[in-house]
């Protein structure tokens, strides 16, 4: 029942503003966070604190960030004066892995298996405290994988048989032009690797920028296929791809 609820409210949304979302889903649930990783997706935040001022914001440290997007984090903590908890891996199993097989083992035998680690394990732990996130994700950052994002779905990837969590992707329509519109048009702080051609950023050694005219994910784990370029945050986004 609640997955046919949440596809009518995915149709009845999928044509709203960002903000007409995000108001939906702040007052709709108690239990709900941003989860900002540093990069433009701080439209949400700048959208979202203008409508409530106890949004919760959550980023995940995977250790391997850009120094950059460090001090992006404490940027938007500063301008919007809100709390960002930062989120860190299982220290023993980040050790394990480098002991293993090295700090770059994801260049070896792909970004799954620290990805896994340095982000799905704490990104677990935390949506076990909520029921419903929020994502910067949009359909055109993933032509491969996000084709078929919905603004509303039931999280494939986390919601267990007793517990259905709720994702909310407001942004899923807008395009990477819409967002840098509305960062220039508000005055909204951005990272600064933007400037240098980075465009999609997430950890330092698997984010790369790209030349005029590629696609915004080539710099991203570029040593792998396109169709799996997701970190595991969002895996439910290969099941959609696959069902067709
Ligand atoms: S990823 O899965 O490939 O890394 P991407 O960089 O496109 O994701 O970002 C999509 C959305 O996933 C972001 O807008 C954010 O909501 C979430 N996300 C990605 N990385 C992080 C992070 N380090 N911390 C918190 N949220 C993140
Ligand atoms: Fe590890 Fe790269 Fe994944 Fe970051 S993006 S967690 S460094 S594999």
């Amino acid at each position: 029942m609640i997955n046919k609820n949440i596809e009518n409210l995915a149709v009845q949304y999928d044509h709203k503003s960002p903000q007409e979302i995000l108001a939906y889903a702040l007052t709709a649930y108690e239990h709900i966070a941003i989860s900002f990783s540093g990069a433009e997706d701080v439209v949400l935040v700048d959208m979202a604190t203008k409508i409530r001022n106890d949004v919760r914001i959550f980023s995940l440290d995977t250790g391997r960030l850009h120094a950059e997007t460090y001090r992006f984090l404490e940027r938007v903590r500063d301008r919007y004066q809100v709390q960002i908890e930062v989120l860190f891996p299982d220290p023993l199993a980040v050790e394990r892995l480098v002991r293993e097989k090295g700090l770059f083992s994801f260049y070896k035998d792909g970004h799954k298996e620290c990805c896994a680690i340095r982000k799905v394990g704490p990104l677990r732990r935390k949506l076990q405290s909520l029921d419903a996130w929020i994502t910067g994700q949009r359909k055109d950052q993933s032509p491969g994988t996000r084709i078929e994002l919905a603004v509303i779905e039931k999280d494939a990837a986390f919601s267990t048989k007793e517990r259905s969590l709720i994702k909310f992707n407001p942004l899923s329509n807008w395009s990477s032009a819409e967002v840098w519109r509305y960062i220039q048009t508000h005055d909204v702080p951005y990272n600064e690797l933007h400037e240098r051609g980075f465009i999609s950023i997430g950890c330092e050694p698997c984010t790369r920028p790209v030349l005029p005219n590629h696609h915004e994910r080539e710099g991203r784990w570029w040593w792998e296929e396109a169709t799996q370029k997701e970190c595991g945050l969002h895996t439910g986004n290969l099941a959609a791809v696959a069902r067709g």
